[in-house]
């Protein structure tokens, strides 16, 4: 098995835990991976974890025996000094993180990240060495308005713009619809299809030769491992960002094989 898809871009699911788990959890969670990964089958596929901070270091060792990497639901932009309560990419990496998520919607909408903070986030962890999964997505009103792929291409546009030779291998585009997240109500795989091709119509508008196609673009919201597969094996959509049905190992993993 490959793992990737028609296009022959490389899989990529994440596990965002969101403010969930426990260490005690989080070791049981890998040690079903690490089973799970013994015959085999997930190579190939990219898997990411994204626990709170606190638990980088305590699964950093258990992820690696597991064949899965570690990220982070957030980053800093500023190396170091007076920022209370923030986390540097460096601090990230030593921690034993290889990826970020950058401009998640309960960043940008419950906490008020703006899309300038989102651009110098994306710019500052790629520029240390992380990879970076950049969230986009409409709230439910901008799609009843029409208007969502506006949004989208202006979220982007403004996170993007700071990157001069951006890396596929390095940067992968989340479309999370907000009124999909935690609701129950995914975007059936007709609408995801759609604003991932959108997406990628975008990325070769804004992004020199040859990225737009050899980037992944995922969908999260409400995937779990019953809707999986008809998402997933949509034209352009490159694999999942899992929420809450990511905290067990067994549905995360159902979800990662879908579609390959
Ligand atoms: P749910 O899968 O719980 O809807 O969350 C999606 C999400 O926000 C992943 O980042």
């Amino acid at each position: 098995m490959s793992g990737a898809g028609a296009a022959g871009r490389r899989r990529f699911t994440g596990a965002n835990w969101k403010m969930n788990g426990s260490g005690i959890e989080g070791i049981s969670w890998l040690e079903t991976v690490q089973a799970a990964a013994a015959d085999g089958s997930l190579a190939g596929l990219d898997l990411v974890l994204f626990p709170p901070f606190t638990l980088l270091p305590v699964l950093a060792e258990g992820a690696r025996g597991a064949g899965i990497v570690l990220g982070a639901q957030d980053v800093y932009y500023e190396k170091k000094g007076a920022f209370t309560g923030e986390v540097s990419a460096a601090m990230l990496i030593e921690a034993g993180c290889s990826w970020v998520l950058a401009g998640h919607s309960e960043r940008r909408h419950l906490m008020g990240e703006s899309d300038e903070m989102v651009s110098r986030k994306v710019a500052s962890a790629i520029e240390s060495g992380l990879g970076v999964v950049l969230c986009v997505g409409e709230r439910l009103a901008e799609r009843d308005s029409g208007i969502e792929t506006e949004v989208v291409d202006g979220m982007l546009s403004k996170a993007l713009e700071g990157l001069q030779n951006p890396d596929p291998s390095r940067i992968v585009i989340a479309y999370e619809p907000v009124w999909a997240i935690g609701t129950g109500r995914n975007a059936s795989p007709e609408q995801a299809s759609a604003m991932h091709g959108h997406i990628r119509d975008t990325l070769r508008r804004i992004t020199p030769g040859g990225f737009a196609e050899a980037c992944r673009i995922i969908y999260g919201g409400s995937v779990n491992p019953g809707n999986a597969q008809s998402i997933v094996s949509m034209p352009d959509v490159d694999g999942a960002l899992v929420g809450g049905a990511s905290l067990e190992a067994l549905s995360f993993l159902q979800i990662a094989r879908a579609g390959v």
